[in-house]
């Protein structure tokens, strides 16, 4: 498990697919992480979220300190072995949006995958019409290098996807900005 200022950032249990389905269900939510239809997803979507747990470099679940509430998850999948790559999905229960959660959690996974998994890249892609996570990415460091023109159609607009990512070397050179 790992600690920091107000998260608990532990591992997945069998308890917590329920609650990771719901996230899901939040259409909010599952039109930010997903580039299909956007459709309420029924048992076995439940499923093919503990294949993708199992599968995980790292599968979290992010609780308060102070309370214990289920905030939402982070994680690092499709490991690249070779060349040390891996992707990034992260997703909050909206009631803890705009607390500074998600870029709290990123500065710790980010510094943890290149200083003990040792990583050196990692992706993500977004969509370009999600500000909030952009914005989140570019402070803890992500950089982007590349754009899908209106490749997802959502809300009766196309949308670009954003590739991003952030190397070690660059987050070691950021460092000091972290104030570590
Ligand atoms: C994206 C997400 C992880 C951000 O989590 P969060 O805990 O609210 O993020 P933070 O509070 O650390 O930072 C969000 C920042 O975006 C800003 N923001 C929020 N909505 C915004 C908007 N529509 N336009 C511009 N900035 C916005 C916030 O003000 C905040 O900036 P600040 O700290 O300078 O005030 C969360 O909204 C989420 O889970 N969304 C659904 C799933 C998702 O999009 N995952 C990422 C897929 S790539």
């Amino acid at each position: 498990m790992f600690e920091t200022n107000n998260l608990r950032i532990r591992a997945v249990r069998n308890t917590d697919f329920e609650k990771i389905h719901d996230l899901w269900n939040d259409l909010r939510v599952q039109k930010s992480l997903s580039p299909s239809y956007v459709v309420p997803l029924g048992n076995k979507f439940e499923e093919t979220l503990r294949t993708s747990a199992a599968d995980a470099l790292l599968y979290c679940i992010i609780e308060t300190k102070d309370k214990g509430n289920w905030v939402g998850f982070v994680n690092l999948f499709n490991g690249d072995q070779k060349n040390r790559d891996a992707m990034l999905g992260l997703a909050l229960c909206p009631e803890f949006w705009g607390r500074g959660y998600a870029t709290e959690v990123l500065l710790f996974v980010v510094d943890y995958a290149f200083r003990e998994l040792a990583l050196h890249r990692i992706t993500l892609n977004v969509f370009g019409n999600n500000a909030a996570a952009i914005k989140v990415y570019k402070r803890v460091g992500f950089v982007e290098e590349g754009i899908q023109r209106k490749a997802n159609w959502s809300g009766g607009n196309w949308q670009d996807v954003v590739l991003m990512a952030i190397l070690d070397e660059e987050w070691a050179a950021s460092k000091g900005d972290h104030g570590e």
